[in-house]
């Protein structure tokens, strides 16, 4: 983790640092659109590979600035998982939404120990997915 760095500036972010995410979706977002929806967030965190310079890891949150957050995304490149960077960001994340009075997101039940260990509790929820929609609007 000594090699990355985070950061909420997309100052130094083109398409060309955004490559490889979106892993099994089958219409992924093109990079311009991953940059699209990283500007329009409420706020993001991205992990970046120091040598390369590339965006490694990312999640981002939308808020109604009141009483609600919701966090959509959270990624980090296959090769760079399992050392701790995906917990970091989550933590980073909860951190600067904690005056929220509701904090959600939605995940597989395979993934709810992940987000135990940050602090969040296990929820029932609902959802709609518009798959044609799905490299984006
Ligand atoms: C989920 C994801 C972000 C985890 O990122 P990561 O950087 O590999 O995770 P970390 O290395 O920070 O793992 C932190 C801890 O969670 C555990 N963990 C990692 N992935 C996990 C998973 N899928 N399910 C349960 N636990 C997991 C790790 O073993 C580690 O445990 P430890 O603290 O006891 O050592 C990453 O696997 C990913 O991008 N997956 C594809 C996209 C995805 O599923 N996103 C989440 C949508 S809800």
């Amino acid at each position: 983790m000594e090699d990355i760095e985070f950061t909420s500036s997309l100052e130094e972010i083109g398409e060309a640092e955004l490559q490889g995410f979106f892993v099994g979706w089958q219409r992924a977002p093109t990079p311009a659109r991953h940059l699209e929806l990283l500007r329009n967030s409420n706020h993001i965190i991205l992990a970046i590979d120091v040598q390369s310079k590339k965006v490694v890891g990312f999640i981002t949150a939308i808020t109604d600035k009141t009483l609600a957050a919701y966090i959509p995304f959270l990624e980090v490149l296959p090769k760079y998982q399992e050392k701790g960077i995906g917990k970091e960001l989550t933590a980073r994340m909860l951190e600067i939404l904690k005056d929220f009075y509701m904090v959600d997101l939605l995940c597989d039940p395979d993934m709810q120990s992940f987000y135990e260990n940050v602090g969040m509790n296990k929820a029932t929820g609902m959802m709609r997915r518009n798959y044609d929609k799905q490299s984006g609007i």
